[in-house]
């Protein structure tokens, strides 16, 4: 059983600046719910109980989120608003164990891993990063866990990576990896490049913001240097194959949203919007008259 899910949400979130610069990028809205309650929807429904938070100064409204608010509760409840209760309810009741830890100076996204380290424990974990959103049914980390259920006979036991491919001219945007594919849809990883030019580049697939460690994963963020002034979680898996721990990519089906950037975000809205038949009829009247 794997319980445990680490989401980095420390970040400056420079790409949606001026925003960013005073409400959390997870915070943004996706019609009127944050983009963090798609990523936590995704963990829960893949049946993590325990989220571990890696947050920053600033960051602490996404905690908030998922906390009980009592005042506001108690105001609800005198005005007999029972339908919105029972809305902020759902939400404070999402995740069972909610922990959290501060990364207190931004050192890449390897760093924050490892300061999850203690709350994770010697048990394999999943690292799920809040700017993917991937609307998929059943879940993009469920179909993963499926896949390292699969793997697992195996020893040493798995880690998986989700994979996706992306125009050559968006490879410098993402960890790029090299493999060969060894099942339907999953790669045995060889080798994985941080951010590679087109001309550099191994392949065309790239790393997705959704992996499951295992937790031997920190002794090699321990023994990374910084790259592009960072510790950057890649490098800790190339050490890890190198040392012969097997690492798998997964192409998942479904489809992912990269909110990380003015574009992405808007597509991510529009699609989101699209799934509710009434928006959508807005959104269609509203192309009309546009
Ligand atoms: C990080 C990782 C990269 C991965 C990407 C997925 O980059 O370093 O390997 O492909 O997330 O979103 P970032 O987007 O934080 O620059």
């Amino acid at each position: 059983m794997i319980r445990k899910a680490v989401l980095p949400v420390a970040g400056f979130g420079t790409r949606m600046l001026p925003i960013t610069k005073v409400v959390p990028k997870e915070l943004l809205p996706i019609l009127n719910r944050p983009v963090i309650e798609y990523v936590v929807n995704e963990v829960i429904e893949s049946g993590f109980d325990s989220l571990i938070f890696v947050i920053s100064y600033g960051k602490e409204a996404i905690l908030d989120y998922f906390d009980v608010d009592l005042g506001l509760k108690q105001f609800l409840a005198e005005r007999k608003k029972e339908k919105l209760l029972q809305l902020i309810e759902e939400i404070e009741e999402k995740i069972k164990y909610l922990s959290s830890i501060r990364q207190k100076v931004p050192q890449g996204l390897g760093h924050a891993v490892l300061m999850a380290e203690r709350l994770v424990g010697d048990e394999p974990f999943a690292v799920v990063l809040g700017d993917d959103l991937v609307d998929a049914d059943p879940p993009c980390l469920k179909q993963m866990i499926e896949v390292h259920l699969k793997l697992e006979t195996k020893s040493p036991p798995p880690s998986v990576i989700a994979l996706e491919k992306v125009a050559p001219e968006d490879v410098s945007k993402y960890g790029i990896v090299e493999g060969e594919l060894v099942d339907e849809g999953i790669f045995r990883i060889r080798r994985v490049v941080e951010k590679p030019s087109p001309e550099e580049a191994p392949s065309n697939l790239a790393i997705i913001g959704r992996y499951i460690f295992q937790p031997v994963i920190f002794d090699y963020l321990k023994r990374i240097p910084k790259t592009f002034g960072e510790y950057q979680l890649t490098d800790a898996i190339q050490l890890m194959i190198d040392a012969g721990y097997p690492i798998y990519g997964y192409c998942f089906q479904g489809k992912r949203l990269d909110t990380g950037n003015p574009k992405g975000f808007f597509e991510a809205v529009l699609h989101y919007a699209m799934k509710d038949p009434q928006l959508r009829e807005v959104l269609r009247e509203l192309c009309r008259t546009l």
